[in-house]
């Protein structure tokens, strides 16, 4: 099939693509009818193909597939020509356990819900109504290279159980009971029951019209007092333009890719500087998620779940609501996805394109004339929300006028709670509401980062604060230098943020200079710090190994995208501390930064019955990037604050 016009080679999958590269592979006659797609998504050109595009001829179109054949518990990977309607590579992945996918995970439910022993464990509970229980399929981790469990595709499922059809499912958490599933054979093997304290006794809802029932914990008796409308107006329509995948705004130029593992990827982001289009990014985009809990209980002991490499970031994201999730004029981009069978899906309006006013850009106030420059701050977003069982997390790109890009990640939904007991002060959460308590717990978030500042010959320097002794050179004691160090290689380059040196990461372009003759640079500037609390030893250790550093480096390859590997569910071990074991040179190279964020997640009572947004991320900045500031330019608002304005009446 040949690509449609237009067709960009970083543009993602089409409906059409998606359906043929599983035709291709069923004609093949390589996959039997019991086959689960995983994963069907763009195997991106080599980056020297796409770098000539649209000079040079346009790169074969590939899809990159992923299956499960559950009879012989096997993982096949295929690399399937779009171009030329061939398989270009085949091969078994052995004791590789991919992500989870939504009809396993609901198959799971029904499996579990028609077993007799989980049946009778909720009778003895008095439940005796299961369409009112909710079960969700966690991961089982792995306890090293010979972990029996390997070959099987396990999942830990958990029980919750609802008042009513509607109410919250997390309000009612079953303790003391999980049952083993092996999702191949979608087959029971095991229901452990210890027993645990009642189910809590409200209902903890958050939804209009059930928030005020009286089995429901909460002070919340009816709606708060009423708000008058924001408006937001943009008469003469956004400052962007979309054109297919190709985004332009204001100086920045991005494509927005897309895959079901990662959801939203940036391709090739750059910005124009007098006339000429300066990269900034290959490409970008969430390399894993790690949420491990602190509780060593029956059900909770195993919860650490890798959500991306475990569960797929990109199928759950939701359809987005004008009014509710963006405000303005907003433009939608659906995004095509699949089924267990192949088949592509739709999902429409999954990503986000807004303009968004924030406040002061610059400004300045001459004390002496009283005139006044002020230019405002906009930003462009880009975002998309995602549901990950309990959680929601919005991913946000922002591009702003000073040439700053930002990513922040939202979360919300719910905590993952437990069931306390009566009386009962929890150890290692926070009680909630009688009897129902949230685990401590941390999410981490790493974002990988495929730099190109200027080109891709780049190497990264760690800046820090270092105060110089008292003496002849200080005598007030005051001073201090930004010390840089070059990270010269991958076993150089695992560092941690420090605040109290005030420390950030400089990537450079050593062969482009600015007009000061230094090396052109954009500024990592670290976000949040927690490192994970998982003993340094145990099995969550070596497979969130990247985690525990706030930042890598490596060499690029195109094979190497995701922090914990490419199959971390039920793995030992994988990802960035095997990247970067060969320990290659940095220093002038084409090369990724790998960085880890988090939220350390203390619940609070006041994230219950769902959490009110908490954001977290960091930003890239221009350092050395531009001759001075890059929104010097950027108009005066439209109004009278721009005229030079003399200040106040006194004068
Ligand atoms: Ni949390």
């Amino acid at each position: 099939m040949a690509p449609a016009s237009g067709t960009h080679p970083l543009d993602p999958l089409s409906k059409d693509e998606i359906g043929e590269a599983g035709a291709i592979l069923r004609a093949g006659g390589r996959i039997s009818d019991a086959a689960r797609f995983v994963s069907i998504a763009l195997k991106e050109p080599p980056k020297a193909a796409v770098q000539t595009f649209p000079d040079g001829p346009a790169p074969d179109r590939e899809a990159f597939v992923v299956l499960r054949e559950p009879r012989q518990r096997a993982t096949y990977e295929a690399v399937v020509s779009l171009t030329r309607g061939t398989v270009a590579v085949w091969r078994h992945v052995p004791d590789a356990q991919p992500a989870l996918t939504e009809a396993e995970f609901l198959a799971c439910e029904e499996a579990v819900r028609a077993d007799p022993r989980w049946q009778a464990a909720l009778r003895r509970r008095g439940v005796v109504d299961f369409s009112l229980t909710v079960v969700d399929s966690w991961t089982v981790g792995c306890e090293g290279p010979a972990d029996e469990r390997r070959g099987r595709r396990l999942v830990h499922a958990l029980t919750f159980v609802r008042t009513g059809p509607h109410d919250n499912p997390y309000a009612r958490p079953v303790e003391g009971l999980r049952a083993l599933v092996d999702l191949d054979g979608m087959a029971v093997l095991d229901v452990t029951d210890e027993g645990g304290p009642p189910l809590p006794p409200y209902a903890g809802n958050y939804a209009t019209g059930l928030i005020a029932r009286d089995d429901n914990w909460t002070a919340v008796t009816g709606p708060g007092p009423a708000l008058r409308p924001i408006a937001i107006t943009q008469p003469e329509g956004p400052s962007f333009t979309v054109d297919g995948h190709a985004v332009s705004w204001y100086k920045w130029r991005l494509r927005l890719g897309f895959t079901p593992r990662e959801g939203l990827v940036l391709h090739r982001v750059g910005f124009v500087d007098a006339g000429r289009e300066r990269p900034v990014l290959y490409r970008a985009s969430l390399s894993e998620i790690f949420t491990p809990y602190a509780d060593p209980g029956l059900v909770h002991r195993h919860k650490a779940a890798f959500d991306e490499g475990e569960y797929g970031a990109g199928f759950v994201v939701n359809s987005l609501e004008p009014g509710c999730d963006c405000l303005g004029e907003i433009r939608y981009l659906d995004v095509d996805v699949h089924d267990d069978h192949g088949a592509p899906v739709t999902l429409p309006r999954a990503i986000c394109l807004h303009e968004e006013d924030v406040g002061v850009g610059w400004k300045h106030t001459d004390l002496r004339t009283g005139e006044v420059e002020t230019r405002r701050q906009r930003r462009l977003v880009v975002s998309s929300f995602a549901v990950l069982g309990n959680y929601q997390y919005g991913y946000f790109w922002h591009f702003y006028l000073d040439g700053t890009i930002e990513f922040q990640v939202k979360l919300t939904g719910m905590v993952s709670t437990g069931a306390a007991g009566p009386d009962t002060a929890p150890r290692f959460g926070t009680l909630l509401a009688p009897g129902l308590y949230a685990p401590n717990h941390q999410h981490f978030f790493n974002v990988r980062l495929d730099m190109s500042v200027d080109g891709e010959k780049n190497a990264v320097h760690e800046v820090d604060a270092e105060r110089l002794p008292p003496g002849e050179d200080n005598p007030e004691g005051g001073a201090w230098i930004a010390r840089r160090t070059l990270l010269a290689s991958e076993t150089a380059a695992q560092r941690l943020a420090c605040p109290a040196t005030g420390r950030f990461w400089l990537i450079t372009n050593p062969t482009v200079r600015n007009r000061l003759g230094e090396p052109v640079a954009y500024k990592l500037v670290p976000g949040t710090t927690a490192l994970p609390q998982v003993h340094q030893g145990s099995s969550a250790h070596r497979r969130a190994a990247f985690a525990f550093k706030h930042l890598w480096v490596t060499a690029y390859d195109p094979g190497q995208l995701f922090a914990a590997g490419d199959y971390p569910n039920q793995h030992p071990g994988d990802g960035l501390p095997v990247y970067a074991a060969a320990d290659r040179p940095l220093d002038g190279a084409d090369l990724v930064v790998w960085y880890t964020f988090g939220d350390h997640h203390v619940v609070r009572p006041e994230d219950w019955p769902v959490m009110p947004v908490t954001t977290v991320g960091f930003q890239l900045k221009p350092f050395g990037f531009f001759d001075g500031n890059p929104a010097l330019d950027v108009p005066p608002p439209r109004t009278h604050c721009s005229e030079g304005e003399r200040r106040g009446s006194t004068q």
